[in-house]
Order: structure tokens, then sequence, then C-alpha cells
């Protein structure tokens, strides 16, 4: 996805965050995923050999117990700690969109081993090989009715730490406050405030289980917002050192943006399928949008990013080919869905302009976005490499396309001027070779070859980037 723009501090200086490509620590997922590899081949040797007993064991003692039990195993083993729904509490959430990146066989090492130095317990010793088995295929089945998190679901969670009010307004450390690292340790789920100056820590803490998106911050730099997989927003006091407020905006969310007035953070969810607004000071739920377009075809979100000189988010959706403008401009114009002709949607009605999607619909959902610095303009990239969608957001439509063979990353593009132009260059997954794109016309001007297929490009000072 798009790479996140470093945010910036109040006067000159930057405060940079680290998260994800940028100098995530992995230490702990890279044994981890090595393990799982191993456990991986030699569960698939033995039962290969074994194959005619091990198929009769299972069928005669185990099989069907285990199956029919898995939700009773759950009940008794698992409940306390991942909730009786599976939505988490001491435990990560495990629903199946929670686990996408926990391959199964490593779900059923995790059941069986436990992990070190966490509540997570081993259950070898208590359940069996095949009640295991069948426990793991139980977190991997959707529920039988979809998850709700409705905005009461929202507000219950919402905790506050104190009252932030009474907080001194100034760092309790000497560090210049707008030269800190935020690091993001996925691995064990920390995070270390590091002095940029002399790049020494001056605080680690634990955070929500699976950090994601990448931190935001305030616009004085003072707190940062951490959002978890399973859809916990956290709000970090960095000159106090301490979390002030946390709240559960979904049950499996994707990322988090901040308003550039500093109000709000929209929040983009995979489960339930909603957007959901929250007023940046205290974390309280001010809306939640459900996803979906005008004929009612609900949809993932993809990201959610801060259009700044618009006063807006741009909302990218993963499964209905539209992308939403949601403005939170208290002026903003009234929205008419009216241009879509159909009488069910009742044409020429307005919405309230603020914190409403106003809808362009493109040709196809688009995975990977590169705006221009207005935030006029949007490229996108289609999911399976077709063409590239050139889209203007004031029109709100689609332009033109642009054929770009080689799988363009386009979120890791950059802009720069050039004798009055303004050029766009993007690396490609797919292909060896960077392409740079004239943002006037929409062509490609060059394929500059390069020893391998990229993954960002960097820039100069000279340029700009807001990737
Ligand atoms: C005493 C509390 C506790 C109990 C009981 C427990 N878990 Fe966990 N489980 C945890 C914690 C805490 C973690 C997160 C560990 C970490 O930080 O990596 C976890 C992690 C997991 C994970 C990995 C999730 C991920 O996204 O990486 C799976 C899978 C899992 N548990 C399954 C189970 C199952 C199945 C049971 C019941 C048979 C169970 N757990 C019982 C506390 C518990």
């Amino acid at each position: 996805m798009r790479r996140e723009p470093p945010p910036i501090g109040a006067g000159t200086a930057v405060i940079r965050h680290c998260a994800f490509r940028h100098c995530t620590f992995r230490y702990g997922g890279m044994a981890a995923s090595l393990a799982g590899y191993f456990a991986q081949s030699i569960r698939g040797w033995s039962t290969g050999l074994a194959f005619p007993a091990v198929a009769l064991l299972l069928l005669l003692s185990t099989g069907f117990a285990a199956a029919q039990d898995a939700s009773d195993i759950y009940r008794q083993h698992c409940a306390t700690c991942h909730g009786s729904d599976r939505f988490g509490a001491s435990g990560p959430a495990l629903l199946p969109e929670n686990l996408t990146r926990l391959r199964r066989t490593k779900a059923i090492k995790t059941i069986s081993e436990g992990r070190v130095a966490t509540q997570m317990p081993a259950f070898s010793d208590t359940l069996s090989t095949a009640q295991i088995d069948a426990v793991a295929e139980f977190l991997y089945t959707p529920q039988e009715k979809p998850p709700v998190w409705t905005l009461d679901d929202i507000r219950a969670s919402r905790i506050e730490y104190g009252d932030a009010a009474t907080l001194p307004a100034k760092p309790v450390f000497s560090a210049d406050p707008l030269n800190l690292f935020v690091v993001v340790e996925t691995g064990d789920h920390h995070v270390t405030i590091l002095d940029g100056d002399r790049f020494e820590p001056i605080t680690r803490f634990a955070t929500r289980y699976a950090l994601h998106g990448g931190p935001k911050f305030s616009s004085d730099g003072r707190f940062v917002h951490f959002m978890s997989r399973d859809g916990w927003v956290s709000k970090y006091d960095l000159w106090n050192l301490r979390t002030v407020a946390e709240v559960r905006a979904g049950l499996n969310s994707r990322n988090l943006a901040a308003s550039g007035d500093g109000r709000y953070l929209a929040v983009g969810n995979t489960l339930p399928q909603t957007l959901v607004i929250l007023d940046a000071n205290n974390l309280q739920p001010v809306k939640v949008l459900r996803v979906a377009d005008l004929q009612g075809n609900a949809s993932r979100v993809s990201a959610v990013y801060d259009a700044r000189p618009r006063s807006s988010f741009i909302v990218a959706l993963k499964d209905v080919a539209e992308v939403w403008e949601v403005s939170y401009d208290d002026d903003a114009e009234p929205i008419y869905n009216g241009m879509v002709h159909d009488y069910k949607l009742e044409e020429g009605v307005a919405i309230d302009g603020k914190l409403n999607p106003r809808r362009t619909i493109l040709d196809e959902p688009l995975d990977d976005f590169f705006f221009d610095t207005s935030y006029s303009w949007l490229v996108g990239a289609a999911r399976n490499g077709g063409e590239d969608q050139v889209v203007n957001l004031d029109v709100r439509r689609k332009i033109t396309s642009i054929a770009l063979p080689g799988l363009p990353h386009l979120g890791s593009g950059i802009s720069w001027e050039r004798d009055g132009r303004t050029l766009l260059a993007t690396p490609n997954l797919r292909e060896a070779a960077v392409s740079v794109i004239d943002m006037q016309d929409w062509t490609l001007i060059r394929q500059i070859p390069t020893n391998g297929p990229g993954f960002f490009c960097a820039v100069t000072k000279t340029a700009t980037t807001h990737g």
C-alpha cells in the first residue's frame, strides 16, 4: 500500500516515525517463521508415510468427535482469553479476518506449544493433535452470523486513563520533543521512543497486539495515535510518556488517518465493513459509516488517507469500484447522489456534506495509490495489474488510463518538478524498471531499467515526496 507521509511537527523540525518497512524490528518474527516452516515439513512427511493408519485412526477415534467439539474445546480452553465471540480479550481476536497473516501451520504450532514469554499456554498436554487441528480449523471458519460492532460497542469499549487535561503541557524528558523516533516493534508488540539526536531510548512500552498502519501524530507533535490489527486505537502522550485513552473502532482494521485540522481520526475497517470517525481529542466515536456502494454492496476499506489541502479523508475501497471522499470541513457542500440514475436512490435528495461519503465511481477497485500534492489527482493501480486509472477528485471521475505492465508500486511513487512540469516516478514490482510519467498529459515518458524489480523510490532534497 501507499507509504505514509512523514508527519510534520510544529515549527520546522520533523518528527519521524518508523514502522513497517522503515525500521520495524522483526527479530521475533523471523525466528517464528523458520520454526513454523520446519514443523510443517515434518508434519507433511510423517502423515505422508503413515497415511492409511493415520486416516483410519482419524476416522475412528478423533475425526468425528474433534470436529464436532471444536467449539466446545474453544469455549472450555480458549474463550477466557480470546473472548466467547472470538473478538479477543486479554488475548488477540481469533476471527478468520484477523488471522490472514498467520499460516494455519503456525496457528497449530502456537496452540500446541504456546508462545514463550506470553500468556498463551501450550495445549499439547491437554488436547490431542486432532483436537488441536479441529480447534485451529474452527478459528479459520467464519462465524455463522457476520460479527457486528456498532457505535454503541465502540462507545462502550472506550477507556480513559486518568484525566489527560491535568497532565503537564511540556515534555517530562530533556530530548528535543520535535525530534523523536517512534519505533514500532511488531515482533513483540512494544513501542520504543528514541531521542532522535542521540538515538537513545527514552522509554519502551507494551502496545495492543499487532499494531499496523503507521502511527499518526497530532499537529503539535504531543500525541501519537496507534492502531492495532484488532481495531484498537490508542492515544499516547509523548510529552508525558503515557497512554491517555483507547477505543476499539472495529474488529479488524486496516489503517488510521488523522485529520489535518487535528479534530478527527478516521479508521478504515475490514470487519465490520465500516469507516469510523473518532473525536481526536478524547477518542469518542462521532460517526460510523457503513461502507457500501449505492446498490448496497458492502466493501472492506483498503486504506484511508488524510487529504489536508481538501479538508477531507480519502477512502480506498477494496471490493467496490469507488473512491470516497469524506469531508471534515464544517462548511462542506451538500452531497447529491443523484448522478446515479435510479429512482430508488432518491435522486436529487442532498445529504450533509460533512462526514458523509462523496463518491467517485471507477472502472474497477483499486489497490495502490499515488496522490499529487494538491490531492486533486489520484493514480490508482488495479489489483491484478490491469491499466492504471487516473482519477480527478474535483470532477469525480476517471480521466484516463496508463498502461504500466510491470505492476507499479504506486504507493512508493514520488513526484518532482522539472522544466515547469510535474513528473511522477514509480518502481515496478514485476519489472526491473522505474516508470516516469508526465503528470500534465499522463504519458509514460521513460522506462528506466534497473537491476531488479524495485520497491521504493527515494528522493533527493530538491524533489518532493508525499507518498
Ligand atoms: C491464558 C490466556 C490464553 C488462553 C487460555 C489461550 N490463549 Fe491463545 N493467546 C493468548 C495470548 C496472550 C496470545 C498472544 C501471544 C503473543 O503475544 O504472541 C495468544 C495467541 C494465540 C494465537 C496466535 C494469534 C495470532 O494472531 O498470532 C492463537 C492461534 C491462539 N492464541 C489460539 C488459542 C487457542 C485455540 C486457545 C485454546 C485452545 C488459546 N489460544 C488459549 C492467550 C491465551
